[in-house]
């Protein structure tokens, strides 16, 4: 079993007092630890049958690509308000220490896919249900979602309706 937690930094109080950071970029810059992360989140994954990876602006996007490569399937990019032209579903939900909003395309080709979503930390569920909306808008079906890092006492998946697996649990 990994044990990710000697390659997660943790910065009590950022970015605000009672907030405490979770930073993946130790496991980022160990080419082992990132090796054997991306292959722990494929075999997460694997059970989800993923058409496409979606993933979630911006640290999900590190890992969304080479999931996808394993599956043979392609990424879509849900990104923050602002970044994206043409015409676009939207969400905006609250996250742990502020409100955000999530975007995707019109014109991706997500309608009848099985979406799996990819982020780096699940804390209170906001932004996966946020993606799961954007996913629905579009016509496909989010069959799960993957993370680095899951804040047990938040209890996001009391909230989520599909199933979340993550490699290494926080209470906060
Ligand atoms: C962080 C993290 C997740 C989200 C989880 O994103 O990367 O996307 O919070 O929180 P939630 O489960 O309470 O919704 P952040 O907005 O900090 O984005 P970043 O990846 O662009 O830094």
């Amino acid at each position: 079993m990994l044990n990710l937690d000697p390659y997660i930094s943790k910065t009590p109080g950022f970015p605000k007092q009672g907030i405490t950071f979770y930073d993946i970029s130790p496991a980022l810059e160990d080419p082992r630890i990132l090796k054997q992360a991306t292959d722990a989140l494929c075999d997460l994954a694997a059970p989800m049958q993923p058409d496409l990876i979606a993933g979630i602006d911006a640290r999900g996007f590190l890992f969304s690509v080479p999931i996808a490569t394993r599956f043979d399937c392609g990424v879509v990019m849900i990104r923050k308000a602002g970044k994206l032209p043409g015409t676009l579903y939207q969400s905006t939900y609250a996250l742990e220490y502020d409100n955000a909003t999530l975007a995707l395309q019109h014109d991706r080709n997500i309608a009848g896919k099985n979406i799996v979503l990819c982020d780096d930390l699940l804390a209170t569920g906001g932004t996966l249900l946020a993606a799961r909306d954007l996913i629905s808008m579009a016509g496909g079906t989010v069959t799960g979602a993957v993370c680095l890092i899951e804040l047990t006492g938040l209890k996001a998946r009391e909230k989520l309706s599909f199933p979340v697996a993550s490699l290494q649990s926080y209470e906060f």
